[in-house]
């Protein structure tokens, strides 16, 4: 197999910045350099704000480039590894490198055939389009982005056409890390599918990208498949990790009308070992840029060959997602008595998921637009990770529906850095991510060891705060149920009480 000395990443995004940091780290004579049209995320990963908050990612990327040293008077200059790039300059890193990751965005269509469902390969073209002008005869390219099914084959074609008698591998290696725990997944994946052609030049190829994964990770997880398995195994992959999501939500809306306790659910049928414990939460469900976007193209790619039963299948777990989060935020309303009029609601949670500012389709979205349905109300948000730009810009646009209340009340929607501050005067509070902070009640807050309640809960608590989680529900204290207006006490028939597991009520609210 070739050797590799120099490794070009192509978009330096939460895939593409993670992952070629884990391999400058564990292949010090490989040069890799991480290039990307948007010169200020450039920028960013040269400085010590990093455009993507992971855990572990700075101490990373800092350990990566000077071995040890964490020292806060170190120049941003000098905290990476010597073999770290991120540049402008993608021309130069294109034609001298050995192989070539893409890892560029691939979002659904939102215009023209298949619109919706199928994937938006502009991105992904161009910057393959510029790696089949520029590369070396006999660079291997990578496709690390999730694209439909075919791609590999397609880019081979489109190098083919463009520099005819050139020889040009592509490889499919779809990237399986979790946002939130990026680094940890990239540090001791489960598995590294690489999908090639079945030719000496595909194995070949397909050998000299194992032997730069072969630095830190295990050869037994390491499978080699053909490129349409591979391609076909990342979109399986999130497809049925969200299908789990779904079906435990779909029967949280069960219990929610009978007696049984979707928790409790979740713990008897996780028990069995052919079904084990994990993703099996119910909740607001999947938010994010992957999971309701592969499940898209799976059903796409299912409606292309003429399969509408499989693309029903798969197009319901993605229908049932929707469903949940209106559920909620429908209850959200009926608990308040059916009017928002004037009243503050607080979001605890922005980004898609816990320990992450990614705020792409942001289940939050969803929640606040179904509130707005009901006319103006005053949204506050507060989430310990996001940046306020990126969440007013997920948020700009939503409006209260015209003529939904006869209020002359005008809709403020504010991010607040600090959760008390978001709560106070609140008439509920809904927590939408599981994170640390909002997971259990009575914590400190800014880990300095000082226990902190907020001005708000005491005076606002007994009567009028409702805390609603729908993620942490048991663990979460319900002390003055029956001081809620609207939460009957002992009259409460089963119907009623079953009610309360979407929606908890707690008389004081603080943070750990
Ligand atoms: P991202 O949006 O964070 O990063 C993509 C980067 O590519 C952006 O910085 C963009 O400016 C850059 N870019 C786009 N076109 C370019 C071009 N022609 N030349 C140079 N740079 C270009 O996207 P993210 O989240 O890293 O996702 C990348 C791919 O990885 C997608 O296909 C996604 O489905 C897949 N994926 C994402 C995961 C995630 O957790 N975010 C996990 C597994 C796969």
């Amino acid at each position: 197999a070739p050797t590799i000395k120099n490794i070009c990443v192509i978009g330096a995004g939460y895939v593409g910045g993670p992952t070629a940091a884990i391999i400058a780290l564990h292949n010090p004579s490989i040069r890799v350099e991480v290039v990307d049209k948007d010169p200020r995320r450039i920028r960013q990963w040269n400085s010590p704000h990093l455009p993507i908050h992971e855990p572990g990612l700075n101490d990373l990327v800092r350990v990566a480039r000077d071995g040890a040293s964490h020292d806060p008077a170190a120049k941003p200059e000098a905290i990476r590894a010597p073999n770290l790039i991120f540049t402008l300059d993608a021309h130069s890193s294109i034609a001298k490198a050995d192989l070539i990751f893409l890892a560029v965005n691939t979002p659904t269509k939102t215009l023209g055939r298949g619109a919706g469902r199928a994937t938006n390969m502009a991105s992904f073209d161009a910057a393959a389009n510029e790696v089949a002008r520029l590369a070396r005869p006999g660079t291997i390219v990578v496709e690390k982005s999730t694209v439909p099914c075919g791609t590999a084959k397609r880019i081979r074609h489109m190098v083919e056409t463009l520099r005819p008698g050139i020889s040009i591998e592509v490889l499919s290696n779809p990237e399986f890390l979790a946002e939130g725990s990026a680094v940890e997944n990239l540090l001791r994946p489960d598995r590294v599918i690489i999908g090639s052609a079945r030719t000496t030049a595909g194995r070949q190829a397909a050998a000299a990208l194992a032997s730069v994964y072969a630095t830190w990770v295990p050869k037994s997880r390491i499978l080699h498949v053909n490129a349409w398995s591979s391609e076909l195994a990342k979109l399986v992959s999130n497809a049925m990790l969200a299908q789990r999501i779904s079906s435990i939500n779909s029967i949280s809306a069960i219990c929610d009308r009978t007696g049984a306790d979707v928790d409790e659910i979740a713990r008897a049928v996780g028990r069995d070992p052919r079904i084990g414990p994990h993703f099996l939460k119910a909740g607001l469900g999947y938010g994010g840029s992957c999971f309701r976007k592969d499940i898209a193209s799976l059903t796409y790619l299912a409606e292309s060959l003429g399969l509408p039963e499989v693309a029903d299948y798969w197009n319901q777990v993605n229908v049932m997602n929707e469903l949940q989060r209106r559920r909620f935020a429908r209850k959200v309303v009926q608990r308040l008595g059916d009017s928002l009029d004037g009243k503050k609601i607080a979001l605890l949670g922005f980004a898609f998921k816990k320990n992450t500012g990614d705020t792409r389709e942001s289940v939050a979205v969803d929640v606040i637009q179904t509130l707005l349905d009901e006319g103006p109300v005053e949204i506050a948000i507060f989430d310990p990770c996001c940046r306020e730009e990126d969440i007013l810009r997920e948020i700009d646009g939503l409006v209260p529906t015209p003529g939904s209340s006869p209020s002359s009340l005008p809709t403020v929607m504010r991010v607040y850095a600090d959760p008390y501050q978001a709560c106070e005067q609140a008439s509920a509070v809904l927590v939408i991510t599981e994170s640390d902070q909002f997971r259990n009640s009575s914590h400190r807050i800014n880990g300095n060891g000082a226990q902190r309640r907020t001005a708000a809960a005491p005076t606002t608590a007994k009567s009028k705060l409702s805390i609603f989680n729908p993620i942490n529900r048991l663990s979460h204290t319900m002390t003055s149920r029956a001081a809620h207006p609207s939460t009957r006490s002992s009259s409460s028939s089963e119907v009623e009480d079953e009610e309360q597991q979407l929606v908890k009520v707690s008389s004081t609210l603080s943070f750990r």
